[in-house]
């Protein structure tokens, strides 16, 4: 069943005002649509937590930068409340972007720390737009438990920072990566990889997979020696262009001298006309005691 779709924030607010009055805890599942395996996994954990799911549908122009894909971005808002509604959204909110600024925002949410490094660095301002719309959709639903994938694993960091900071009611919850059988993460731009390109995207896992031999078989604590494991694997597929690959702190993103504990390990890299980006855990091994 396709999930009903409602365009304006008066009619969310009715939805949502029916809902609580008959005690329904709210789920929320931000996206841009293009809905893929990713999103529907997160759409059944907001719905086995809470009563009411409410899924988002919008493109949000704040966190394109120029040149990028915002005009060619996937939009098929009947595939995603089909999908969105089997997996169990009671509600897509799909805005139009007049409905969502009905006046230029004078306001930005900006992150300091977090945002900074890693794709901060890559896609200057692109943090700013998605906490701005992020912290304007939470505006909008209130109090509720929000799910996002932690494809985007610092997106999710960038988030949790500024909920923790301004006390916002919306507690965070970030998902693990949904991949293809062959280790490729979902993304919705994978739609831009041709068949050859898409037969050497898994490669990008392989890369953090030798990163993560590294510390977990090797037992090596140089977060250098894991960067470098991480650049050579991806550089034995000439076709993609490395952007970043590092270790870092789990919870600042910031790479420690000595790798302790968990970690994560984080790739980006143009693949023809796409920008592919991934990340999995590690945990450096506790020594034995001789
Ligand atoms: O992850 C996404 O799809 C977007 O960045 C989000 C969180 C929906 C904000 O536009």
């Amino acid at each position: 069943v396709s999930a009903p779709v409602v365009t304006t924030r008066a009619a969310l607010d009715e939805w949502l005002a029916d809902r609580r009055a008959g005690g329904a805890s709210v789920g929320l599942v931000p996206t841009m649509g293009a809905l893929h395996a990713g999103h529907l996994s997160l759409i059944r954990r907001a719905k086995a937590d809470n009563d009411a799911v409410v899924t988002s549908v919008y493109v949000n122009p704040l966190q394109f930068g120029a040149g990028e894909d915002l005009s060619a971005y996937p939009r098929d808002l009947d595939r995603d409340r089909g999908l969105a509604g089997e997996a169990g959204t009671d509600v897509v909110f799909a805005p139009s972007v007049d409905e969502m600024w009905p006046e230029p925002s004078q306001t930005t949410v900006h992150v300091e720390g977090v945002s900074a490094p890693l794709e901060g660095r890559s896609r200057p301002g692109h943090f700013d737009g998605v906490a701005t719309i992020v912290a304007k959709l939470f505006g909008l639903v209130g109090l509720c438990t929000a799910y996002f994938g932690e494809k985007d694993f610092q997106q999710l960091a960038v988030i949790k920072r500024f909920v923790q900071d301004l006390s916002l009611p919306v507690h965070v919850v970030g998902c693990p990566v949904v991949r293809d059988p062959d280790g490729l993460a979902l993304s919705s731009r994978n739609a831009y990889l041709t068949d050859e390109e898409r037969e050497l995207a898994p490669r990008l896992y392989w890369a953090l997979l030798a990163g993560r031999r590294v510390i977990e078989d090797e037992r090596r604590t140089d977060p250098d020696a894991v960067v470098e494991a991480m650049t050579a694997s991806l550089a034995e597929v000439p076709r993609f262009t490395l952007d970043y690959a590092a270790v870092v702190d789990p919870h600042d993103l910031v790479p420690p001298d000595t790798l302790t504990g968990d970690v994560r390990l984080l790739v980006a890299a143009r693949l023809g006309r796409a920008r592919l980006i991934d990340n999995i855990p590690a945990t450096v091994p506790v020594p034995v005691a001789s």
